[in-house]
């Protein structure tokens, strides 16, 4: 499946449509319509119970986006969370300095200089993806941190940002929950929240957008472990997705160099997806030792170490963080969930083969004959929608239900027909095998209970 595919795809069937259509418009912003507020819904579900719920160490939080500007400070956000960016002098395209130079040169500018950056760029004569032009502003550094005002009046004290990343909300709750929850090192705490940066080149659909959702965990545990932990939380990611349908051929792991990481971090992974532009980031999983609690602790001037209760030691906490965007784990299930089958008999069907606990709908209740089965129907639609988020369709052939379930990845598709009426039989389709079963209506909650079970 092609971007472009993809694209029309989703806006076609209300998993996500152009951001603000009515007015134009806005770059690179996007609606998640029905289908993929579900599925979005679904994928933190699964995170939670993942990563949260089923760890008998882990903790949720639910921190604000907009927190103490002191946070930022800390955290280095505002004096280093920049990218380097030239504009063309003829068509005044912004561009991302590093990533222009990697793309026209293949070379790898992170980390550069401005000096090197321009330098680079002069000497090879790099043109303009936009126009064509050869002529660049020198390189500067731009902050992707968003800046709003708090308060009625605004002057700088009332600066305050949107945050860039949710961790640091843990980071500056970390001795409120440990005390709270009378939590032991090792812990963990997760939270999910929108996160905005203000890309200088966002791009390839929901891949890199200004305004996205990150599920975050930040888990701490005792310096000495991490390399351990991080081993860890690196396979539990990788069988996490492998659990959820990602095939082993859409995934890569990628360890940055040591030379590329800061000097506080032990490690950092990124998992790459296999997207229609090739192999790219999906999730970070990074060993950060206890560079973020210790900042905190000289800007706050706050005591967040740790003392273990059994030895006595107090130390801080080193933290592996495992964070990834509920947008990019959209992309890679849908993309690896779509296929366009030709059938035995040479027919063709759009079909989406995701995991049913991620599926928008767990089922679609059909009556066979509208003005025949409908009351029967929506009886059982009722009785189904109390436990699951199903759907109803009354509209054309069967056939051409079956298909539309398909495409948008209904598992199982519930008929009611005469037998129904007569006998209290419901047939269920099953999307991927377009085998049926025919079981009891009073038996029907237990067998999707069965087959939804994650
Ligand atoms: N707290 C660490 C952190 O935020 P990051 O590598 O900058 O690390 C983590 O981001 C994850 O968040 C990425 O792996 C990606 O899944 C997602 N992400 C980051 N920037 C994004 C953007 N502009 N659009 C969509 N997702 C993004």
């Amino acid at each position: 499946m092609t971007l472009e595919e993809l694209v029309s795809y989703a806006n076609r069937y209300g998993f996500v449509f152009p951001g603000s259509e009515i007015y134009g418009g806005l770059a690179n912003s996007w609606d998640y319509g029905p289908l993929g507020t579900l599925m979005c819904e679904n994928i933190r579900k699964a995170w939670f119970k993942k990563f949260i719920d089923e760890s008998k160490n882990n903790v949720r939080l639910d921190s604000p986006i907009i927190v103490n500007p002191r946070v930022w400070e800390a955290s280095g956000h505002l004096k280093s969370f920049n990218d380097p960016k030239v504009d063309c002098v003829a068509c005044k395209n912004r561009f991302r300095a590093d990533k222009l130079i990697e793309d026209s040169l293949g070379i790898d500018a992170d980390g550069m200089t401005l000096d090197q950056i321009d330098k680079l760029i002069e000497d090879n004569n790099i043109k303009c993806p936009s126009c064509g032009a050869h002529d660049f502003t020198k390189a500067r550094t731009f902050s992707l941190m968003y800046k709003t005002s708090q308060g009625v009046v605004e002057d700088s004290s009332s600066t305050v940002y949107l945050r860039p990343e949710t961790c640091q909300g843990i980071y500056i709750d970390f001795k409120n929950v440990q005390r709270a929850m009378r939590k032991k090192i090792p812990f963990g705490i997760g939270q999910n929240g929108k996160a905005f940066r203000n890309e200088i080149t966002p791009g390839n659909f929901l891949f890199r957008v200004r305004e996205f959702d990150q599920c975050e965990l930040e888990f701490f545990c005792k310096p000495g472990t991490e390399n351990e932990w991080f081993e860890y939380y690196k396979d539990f990611c990788v069988n996490f997705l492998k659990e959820l349908g990602l095939k082993d051929e859409n995934l890569k792991l990628y360890d940055h160099p040591k030379e590329k990481l800061a000097f506080y971090s032990k490690g950092t992974t990124d998992i790459l997806f296999n997207y229609p532009w090739g192999f790219d980031e999906l999730w970070g999983i990074a060993s950060r030792s206890d560079y973020d609690l210790s900042k905190h602790i000289e800007y706050s001037k706050q005591d967040l170490t740790y003392l273990d209760p059994e030895t006595n030691e107090r130390y801080v906490p080193y933290v592996v963080e495992p964070s990834v965007g509920v947008g990019r784990l959209f992309l890679a299930f849908l993309l690896n969930a779509y296929e366009n089958e030709t059938l035995l008999n040479g027919d063709t069907r759009e079909v989406l083969h995701i995991h049913p606990y991620l599926a928008p709908y767990k089922a679609v209740v059909l009556p066979l004959i509208k003005k025949t089965h409908s009351e029967k129907a929506l009886e059982i639609f009722k009785l189904l929608s109390e436990e699951f988020i199903v759907s109803y369709d009354d509209t054309q052939a069967i056939g051409k239900r079956y298909r539309r379930a398909d495409a948008i990845g209904t598992p199982f598709a519930v008929t009611i027909d005469d037998d129904t009426l007569e006998n209290g039989n419901v047939t269920i389709r099953n999307r991927d095998t377009m085998l049926q079963d025919v079981v009891k209506v009073s038996e029907l909650k237990d067998y999707l209970r069965g087959k939804l079970k994650y």
